[in-house]
């Protein structure tokens, strides 16, 4: 399969492979979720969190709301980071008010009850997700399919839950490289499989969430961060030449630059924490730039989000940019401001 953009490529792939735009492209890092009223009543029927992943009628519903009110560039499946720790056997339950809770793994051995052989049979649900979505989509609209990269996913599986400084991850890294070594192999090549089969049912472009890149020092940023990113890349693009690649090393600072340029990413989404004029300088002539408004400015609305947001495109609209914000849309973000936000966006002069 090739992803060679033609003379009618989609905003968002143009914009991905360095090619001249009409207008900046936008979409938003959690655009479907609960500060829509819809997605709460979808939710509400679909019973768990985990149920509405894999109920592809509902989740397909629910990817399409976010685009039906603001006809943003892209849609993003809906899924969740968590069904590859669920589909390789891990027992995983989304909590009310608590977020994910996991059977935490500690040990080595627990490594070899994980099943990677059926990851790809246990998410068919997500796959036929991404089937009714490229039917339903309007031809302007790109599709993106994801996944969260190794180390974050590896945060959740051995901590059982988030954390503020995935200090349980870290310290089995710490204390024991070689067998923390073995958990990231693992997830590099269910992660490779569960993107390939998202691309083989119709996404245009995947994004990797690499949520707490920035809990890790240099060398273990390098080597469970950077190198397994590198290594996902790489086997996505033998298998699709061309294929769009975006990664969101959230929290890396200075290090994105080495990161964009040693993944041969097509993208790299920004953190709120990132000047604007440092990534159209250091990171531009790498990869797409992609980001970074504070998801609580459009929380704020106003002339504080309208003035930042300005900031944002007069410093990276030049260049290959996608608008969107520096971490997903919170619950309490009103859905008005979301709606001025992409009108200002589109309505940018270049
Ligand atoms: O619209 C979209 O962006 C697509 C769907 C999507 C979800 N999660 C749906 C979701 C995507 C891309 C994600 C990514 C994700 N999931 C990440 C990486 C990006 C980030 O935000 O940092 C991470 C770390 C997760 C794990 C996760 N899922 C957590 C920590 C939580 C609990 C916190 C929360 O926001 O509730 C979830 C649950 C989750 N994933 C919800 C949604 C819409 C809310 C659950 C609900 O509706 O009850």
């Amino acid at each position: 399969m090739s992803h060679e953009s033609g003379t009618q490529a989609k905003r968002m792939i143009r914009a991905l492979k360095g090619e001249p735009v009409d207008r900046t492209p936008i979409w938003l890092m959690r655009q479907a979720g609960r500060y829509l009223p819809e997605y709460r009543k979808t939710r509400a029927e679909a019973g768990s969190f985990l149920d509405l992943c894999y109920n592809p009628e509902l989740a397909e519903e629910v990817s399409l709301q976010p685009i039906r009110r603001y006809g943003l560039d892209a849609a993003i499946l809906f899924s969740d980071i968590l069904v590859v720790p669920d589909a390789l056997g891990q027992e995983v339950a989304f909590k009310e008010g608590e977020g994910p809770v996991l059977a935490p793994i500690t040990r080595v051995e627990q490594l070899d009850e994980l099943d990677l052989g059926g990851v790809v049979e246990r998410l068919q649900p997500v796959y036929e997700t991404v089937r009714r979505l490229k039917r339903s989509l309007h031809a302007e609209t790109a599709l993106i399919g994801f996944a969260g990269a190794p180390w974050t996913v590896a945060t959740y599986m051995v901590g059982g839950r988030g954390s503020p400084d995935q200090a349980a991850a870290k310290l089995w890294a710490y204390r024991a490289p070689e067998a923390f070594q073995k958990l990231i192999d693992l997830l590099t090549e269910a992660t490779i499989l569960h993107l390939s089969a998202q691309v083989e049912a119709g996404a245009e472009l995947v994004q990797i969430f690499d949520t707490w890149a920035g809990s890790l020092p240099e060398t273990q940023f390098r080597a469970y961060s950077l190198a397994p990113t590198a290594k996902i890349v790489k086997a996505l693009r033998g298998k699709f030449p061309g294929l769009p690649v975006i990664g969101f090393p959230r929290g890396s600072g200075a290090l994105a630059v080495d990161y964009a340029r040693d993944t041969q990413l097509s993208g790299v989404s920004l953190d709120t924490g990132v000047s604007p004029a440092w990534a159209a300088k250091n990171l531009q002539s790498i990869a797409c730039v992609q980001g970074n408004l504070d998801p609580l400015l459009l929380v704020a609305g106003g002339e504080c989000m309208r003035s930042a947001a300005n900031h944002i495109l007069d410093t990276l609209a030049g260049g290959p940019f996608i608008f969107n914000l520096g971490h997903g849309i919170v619950p309490q973000t009103p859905p008005e401001h979301v709606a001025e936000l992409v009108e200002l966006v589109r309505s940018a002069k270049r």
